[in-house]
């Protein structure tokens, strides 16, 4: 029994928590995940389907590229850490930036930062609690992100959110000398594109909706928050 007191966590060990879902919860950044944010951006094949440039990166560097962000020094950027459930352990992070303009759009990025995490739906269910986010807190109208054409997971994932393919940039990525097309998707907040989760980014005036109703609300296009 004191063996297992002593190993309760406390208050603030615990991971802050902005959304919780049914298998992944949403938090903000903080300084405690730079230690895995340098493994997983020194993991060239997750850099590579993120996008990036795979290069050795010190802590240092890393440091650099995240404090500002993690101080809110750049408005148009919000970063969420990703926690699997039901032990709220990180795993990966996601972005929504660029969406301080009049237009109402948005770019999104998604990391599963461990290839062991991947392909377990936590990838699909993260984007569609962002996607809510996004329509519901910040007022974006339209999301998009691109990715490699051989990034089945992140189209296949993104498509499952409500994203669609819009349009391809042909051989604008080389990969080992080979040129691939890069895929260009975007969501709107409409009901044709985005039906949100039963349990919703933000909490409702009139309290947790049940699920048939908050999904039937979304089908009619009529924003229930
Ligand atoms: C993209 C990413 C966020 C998706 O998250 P995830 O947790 O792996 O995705 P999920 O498990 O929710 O779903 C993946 C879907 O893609 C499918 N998938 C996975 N690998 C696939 C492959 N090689 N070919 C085809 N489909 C694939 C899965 O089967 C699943 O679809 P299904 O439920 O219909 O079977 C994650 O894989 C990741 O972080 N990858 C590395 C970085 C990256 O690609 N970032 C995205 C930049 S836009």
């Amino acid at each position: 029994m004191a063996d297992e007191l002593a190993h309760e966590p406390n208050a603030m060990e615990i991971p802050v928590i902005d959304i919780r879902g049914e298998r992944v919860a949403l938090g903000p950044l903080h300084r405690g995940l730079l230690p895995l944010l340098e493994r997983w951006e020194n993991d060239f094949r997750t850099v590579d389907l993120g996008g990036g440039d795979p290069r050795p990166r010190t802590a240092e560097m890393i440091a650099a590229t995240w404090e500002p962000l993690l101080r809110g020094e750049r408005e148009d950027w919000l970063g969420f850490a990703i926690y699997a459930l039901p032990d709220v352990r990180p795993i990966g992070v996601a972005n929504i930036r660029d969406f301080t303009n009049p237009h109402g759009t948005a770019e999104f990025g998604i990391t599963i930062g461990d290839a062991a995490d991947r392909g377990k739906g936590y990838g699909t269910e993260a984007v569609r609690l962002l996607l809510d986010y996004a329509f519901s807190a910040l007022g974006v109208y339209n999301l998009w992100l691109d990715t490699p054409a051989y990034n089945a997971a992140a189209i296949r994932a993104c498509e499952k959110a409500g994203f669609r393919e819009i349009g391809r940039r042909r051989g604008a990525r080389l990969l080992a000398g080979t040129r691939y097309d890069v895929v260009l998707m975007d969501c709107t907040g409409t009901a044709d594109d985005f039906v949100p989760l039963p349990r919703r980014a933000l909490p409702s005036e009139r309290g947790e909706l049940d699920g048939e109703r908050s999904n039937a609300v979304a089908m009619r296009g009529d924003r229930c928050l």
